[in-house]
C-alpha cells in the first residue's frame, strides 16, 4: 500500500452510507431550456427552490465540465462562488428561482456520461452522476422535481427531438432550427432526466392499458435499423401485460418512448417515459442477432420497463440503496422471462451467470454487500452484486413468503412510498408488515458480503427408517468484514430412496443458525440428497455425494434445476480429480450425458444446458490455486471423451435438429442450441467430417444461431475452414457494427493457444476503436474473461490488458474501470503470475491523471 500512498497525492475520499442527510434544499421544479448542437449546447436552467435543512445554509449545486455563464436569483444577477465543482448560491430564500446558463460540448464528451453525440444523434445518460454534467442542480436521488423541458434544434440534422413525459408544444423556427416542448407530472430525481435529438424514425404501436387508457409506444431508431425493432415491441407489450397482471402495475403515462444509440456505457437506462437503449438490446432479426440476442432484447426491455415502479414511481433515497432498485428489478424480469418460455432453462442460464461474475466478485478483493457501506466511484457499484444477488435476495423473500405472500408485501411497498425516494429497509418492513412475520435476521443478507459455504451431511438410519440431515454454514471474510453472523438460507431438500427412486421428502427447510440438524422419517431404504433446489439459496452446498448419487439425481430429479446441478458437479468432480491426479475415469460421466441426451421426455434446450461442460474459469474458481494450463487439458480431454464415445448419439441429434426454415418458438430455440452443442462435442471428440458439418452448418445457415454457433466451433478448432469462414463472416456483415462486434468476441473467446497474438493484432484492426463499449468489450472484455489467453505464463496478457485500461481510461473512465476486475484475481495465482499481474496494477496505479474509477478498482484489487 505504500506505493499507492506517495504516487497518489491525494486519494479520491470515499463517501459513506453513514454520513447520509436529508437535502439541505428541494427542488420542487426546474423548467429547461436547451440549444442544442453537436460542437456547442447552450443549457438554461430555472429552479424553484425549497429550504428542507438549516436556516442560512446557501444553495450548494453540483457541476461538472461546465462553462457558467450567468447566474441568476429571481431575475437579478446573483451572489455565488464555485468551490471546486460546486456552486454556491448566498440568499436564496425559500421560493425563490435560480436560473444558470452553462455551455457544454456533447460532440467532445467520451465518457458518455450528461449529454453526448452517439453516430449523429445527441442523447443523455444521467445514471447515477450524470445530470450534473448538463447543468448544475443537486444531483441526488432524493431531491425529486417535476420538469419541464424545450429544446431547439437545427431541423435538417435533428428531425426528432424527445424528452420526458408527454409532448406538449413544437413549431419551427428561424434559420433552418426547430423546437419541440415536453412536460413530465411525475416528480422525478434528475438522473431520471433525458432528452435525445437526431434523425430517428420510428416504430409505433399502442397499448390499452388494463383500466382502459391507451398508450403511445415508440421504438425509435435509425431509419434503416426499423425492420429490427419488431421483437422489442413485441416484448414491451408483452412486458406491460405482465407487470399489470403479476404485480398489478400500470404504466402511467400518455406516451412510451424508446431511443437505441451505438455508443453506451451500459445495457439500458429506465429515464421516466424515454427509456435509452444499447442498440444490441433492441436490435434483432434472424439474419443478425442470435436466439440468445432476441432473448437478451426481451429481458432487457422488460427491466427497463419494470423500473417504471420500482425505480421510477418508487426510487433510491441514496446510491447505497442502489439494490433497491435494480435487485427487485432484475427479479421481476427474471421471473417475466421465465413465464415467457422454459423456466427451468432460465434459471439455469441465471445460476451460470451469477456463479460465472458474482461468485468471483463475492470472492475477492472487490467483494461488497448489497448495500455496501462506501464507495469512491458509485459506477463501480453498477455490478454483478448489486444486480444479481441483489435479485437472489428478493427471490429468497418470495420463496419463503411464498408468491402470495410477496404479492402483499409489494403492494404495500408500492402503496407507502409512490412518489418518495426509499431506502431497502423500507422494501423488507413491507414485506414483514404485510405477512406478519420477522425478518431481522434475514436483514443480515443486506449487510454481509461473502458467498455463505453451507456444509450437508445426510446419515440414515437403517432400524428406525430415520435420515439426519446435518446442515452447518460458513460466511467467509470479505474485506472489511472480518467475521460474519449466521444467516437464515432457504433451502428447497429432497430425498430419494436409492433403490426404489422413491421421493420421500419434498420441502424448505430455512438454516437458521450455524448448524441445525434435520430428520426425516419413514425412509426404509437409503436416501439420496437433492438440495437448494432450483438454486433457492445463493449459496455454495458441499454435500458429499458419490458418483452415483450425483449419476442418479442427473436421471432422476423431478427439479430440473436439480437434475442439471448435479450433471455439473458430476462433470466437476470429474475434472478436478483429473487435475489432481493426472487423469480420471470418464466413465460415469459419459454414462450420465448418454441418459440425458437418450431421454425422450426431456426439453432439448434442456438437454443442451446439462450436458454443457462447466467453464475453465469456474473449475479455476473451485482450485486454491488456478492452474489455467491444467485446467484446459482436463476440460478438452474430458469433451474429446464425450465426443468420440458418444459419436452416434451426437450425430443423430444433430441429423434430428436440422431446421428447414427458421422460426423463433422455444421448440425451434432449444432444437438450435442443441444442435450446435452436438457440432461442438463432434468436434471435439475429432470426427472426421466435423469441420465439413460446420463449414456446411454455417454456409446453409438462415438464421445468426446456427451461422455464428459454426463459427464458434471452427474459430476453436484448426481446421481450414477456420479462416474461410471468418472472412466469410466479415465480408457479409461489414458496416454492421453489432455483428462485427460478434466477430472480434468469437475471436478473443478462442481456446487456441494464439488467442494472445490474435487479439494484439486485432486491436490493431481498422474496425478496433476504443471509444465504442461494445466493440472494447467484444474484443478486450472477452479477452479478459477467456482464463487461458489472459494467464499465458509469460505475463504478455497482463501486459495488454493493462495497455488498454490505461488508454481507456483517458477516453471512457467508467468502461476502463470495469477491465480492472480479472487483474485482482492475483491472489488465487501461482507466484509468479500474482507477481505479475500486481506488477500492471501497479503500473496503472502510478499513472499520472488516473480516473477516481480505475483508481478505485485498482487499489481495492492491490489492497
Ligand atoms: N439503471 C440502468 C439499468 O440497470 C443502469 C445504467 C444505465 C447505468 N446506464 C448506466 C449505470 C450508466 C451506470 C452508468 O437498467
Ligand atoms: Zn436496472
Amino acid at each position: 500500500m505504500l506505493d499507492v500512498q506517495t504516487t497518489q497525492a491525494a486519494a479520491p475520499a470515499p463517501t459513506r452510507r453513514e454520513d447520509y442527510r436529508p437535502p439541505e434544499w428541494l427542488v420542487p421544479s426546474i423548467d429547461l431550456d436547451f440549444d442544442l448542437g453537436a460542437e456547442r449546447t447552450l443549457v438554461r436552467s430555472r429552479l424553484t427552490v425549497e429550504r428542507n435543512g438549516a436556516e442560512g445554509a446557501p444553495l450548494r449545486l453540483d457541476g461538472e465540465n461546465l462553462t457558467l455563464l450567468d447566474v441568476r436569483v429571481n431575475g437579478a444577477p446573483a451572489d455565488y462562488a464555485l468551490d471546486g465543482d460546486m456552486l454556491i448560491v448566498e440568499g436564496v430564500n425559500s421560493g425563490d428561482s435560480v436560473e444558470t446558463t452553462v455551455a457544454i460540448q456533447p460532440a467532445a464528451n467520451t465518457q458518455l456520461m450528461g449529454l453526448y453525440a452517439s453516430g449523429g444523434i445527441l442523447c443523455t445518460q444521467c445514471e447515477a452522476e450524470g445530470f450534473r454534467r448538463i447543468t448544475f442542480f443537486p444531483d441526488r436521488p432524493d431531491v425529486l422535481s417535476r420538469y419541464t423541458v424545450r429544446m431547439s434544434a437545427d431541423k435538417a440534422l435533428y428531425p426528432v427531438l424527445l424528452a420526458n413525459g408527454d409532448p406538449v408544444g413544437s413549431g419551427d423556427l428561424e434559420g433552418g432550427r426547430h423546437y419541440a416542448e415536453w412536460n413530465d407530472p411525475y416528480p422525478k430525481p434528475c438522473y431520471l432526466f433525458a432528452l435525445v435529438a437526431g434523425d430517428l424514425q420510428a416504430n409505433r404501436d399502442r397499448f390499452v392499458t388494463q383500466s382502459g387508457r391507451t398508450v403511445d409506444l415508440g421504438i425509435w431508431v435509425r431509419p434503416e435499423d426499423l425492420p429490427k425493432t419488431h421483437h422489442a415491441m413485441a416484448a414491451l407489450k408483452a412486458s406491460m401485460a405482465w407487470d399489470e397482471k403479476v404485480y398489478g402495475r400500470e404504466y402511467d403515462l400518455d406516451v412510451f418512448n424508446i431511443v437505441a444509440v451505438s455508443d453506451f456505457n451500459f445495457g439500458a437506462m429506465e429515464n421516466k417515459g424515454l427509456n435509452i437503449f444499447n442498440s444490441r438490446y433492441i436490435l434483432a432479426d434472424p439474419d443478425t442477432a442470435t436466439d440468445a440476442d432476441y432473448d437478451a432484447v426481451a429481458g432487457v426491455v422488460a427491466h427497463e420497463y419494470f423500473h417504471n415502479w420500482s425505480g421510477n414511481r418508487v426510487t433510491c433515497r441514496d446510491w447505497f440503496q442502489l439494490s433497491l432498485k435494480e435487485g427487485f428489478t432484475v427479479f421481476r424480469d427474471q421471473q417475466f422471462s421465465a413465464d415467457q418460455g422454459s423456466a427451468a432453462v432460465k434459471r439455469i442460464e441465471d445460476v451460470r451467470a451469477l456463479r460465472a461474475i458474482q461468485f468471483p466478485e463475492d470472492a475477492g478483493p472487490l467483494a461488497h454487500p448489497i448495500r455496501p457501506e462506501s464507495y469512491i466511484e458509485i459506477s463501480n457499484f453498477y455490478t454483478a452484486t448489486i444486480y444479481d444477488k441483489g435479485a437472489e435476495i428478493i427471490r429468497m423473500m418470495h420463496t419463503m413468503l411464498g408468491g402470495e405472500g410477496f404479492r402483499r408485501g409489494t403492494d404495500l411497498y408500492f402503496e407507502r412510498h409512490d412518489g418518495e425516494a426509499a431506502t431497502c429497509e423500507d422494501f423488507v418492513k413491507a414485506m414483514e408488515d404485510a405477512n406478519g412475520v420477522d425478518l431481522s435476521r434475514f436483514r443480515l443478507w443486506y449487510a454481509q458480503a461473502g458467498t455463505p459455504r453451507i456444509t450437508a451431511s445426510l446419515r440414515h438410519d437403517d432400524a428406525a427408517g430415520r435420515a439426519h440431515l446435518t446442515l452447518e454454514q460458513a460466511v467467509p471474510p470479505t474485506p472489511g468484514q472480518d467475521s460474519k453472523q449466521p444467516m437464515p438460507v432457504p433451502l428447497k431438500v429432497a430425498l430419494f430412496g436409492d433403490l426404489t427412486g422413491e421421493k420421500y421428502a419434498d420441502r424448505l427447510i430455512v438454516l437458521e443458525g450455524v448448524a441445525q440438524e434435520v430428520i426425516f422419517d419413514g425412509i426404509g431404504e437409503r436416501p439420496i440428497l437433492s438440495i437448494n433446489r432450483d438454486f433457492s439459496a445463493p449459496v455454495i452446498v458441499e454435500a458429499d455425494r458419490s458418483a452415483g448419487d450425483l449419476a442418479f439425481l442427473s436421471a432422476n430429479d423431478d427439479n430440473p434445476f436439480a437434475r442439471y446441478e448435479a450433471m455439473q458437479q458430476l462433470m466437476l468432480d470429474t475434472l478436478l480429480g483429473a487435475i489432481r491426479n493426472g487423469a480420471a475415469d470418464s466413465g460415469p460421466v459419459t454414462e450420465a450425458v448418454r441418459r440425458t441426451l437418450s431421454d425422450p421426455n426431456l426439453d432439448p434446450a434442456f438437454i443442451a444446458e446439462a450436458v454443457l461442460m462447466p467453464s475453465e474459469a469456474f473449475i479455476g474458481d473451485q482450485m486454491e490455486m488456478v492452474d489455467p494450463n491444467a485446467i484446459h487439458i482436463a476440460r478438452e480431454a474430458l469433451r474429446a471423451d464425450l465426443g468420440a464415445d458418444l459419436e452416434r448419439l451426437w450425430r443423430d441429434l444433430y441429423a434430428a435438429t436440422t431446421a428447414n426454415r427458421f422460426e423463433y418458438s422455444p421448440a425451434a430455440k432449444g432444437a438450435r442450441r442443441l444442435r450446435t452443442v452436438a457440432l461442438s462435442y463432434l468436434m471435439a471428440g475429432g470426427a472426421e467430417d466435423a469441420a465439413a458439418l460446420a463449414r456446411q452448418q454455417f454456409d446453409a445457415a438462415d438464421n445468426m444461431t446456427d451461422r455464428q454457433g459454426a463459427l464458434g466451433v471452427l474459430v476453436n478448432s484448426d481446421a481450414p475452414e477456420r479462416e474461410a469462414a471468418l472472412a466469410a463472416f466479415y465480408d457479409r456483415y461489414r458496416g454492421n457494427a453489432l455483428v462485427i462486434d460478434k466477430w472480434f468476441s468469437v475471436q478473443a473467446l478462442s481456446t487456441r493457444p494464439d488467442t494472445g497474438a490474435v487479439v494484439k493484432a486485432l486491436a490493431d484492426h481498422p474496425d478496433f476503436t476504443l471509444s465504442n463499449p461494445n466493440r472494447l468489450r467484444a474484443l478486450i472484455g472477452g479477452f479478459a474473461a477467456n482464463q487461458c489467453a489472459l494467464h499465458v505464463a509469460d505475463g504478455s496478457g497482463y501486459r495488454f490488458l493493462a495497455d488498454m485500461i490505461l488508454a481507456v481510461d483517458k477516453l471512457n473512465p467508467q468502461t476502463a474501470a470495469r477491465l480492472v476486475p480479472p487483474l485482482g484475481r492475483w491472489r488465487r495465482f501461482d507466484a509468479d503470475r500474482a507477481d505479475k499481474m500486481k506488477a500492471e496494477l501497479s503500473r496503472i496505479l502510478a499513472a499520472d491523471d488516473l480516473s477516481k474509477d480505475v483508481f478505485e478498482q485498482v487499489s481495492k484489487s492491490l489492497g
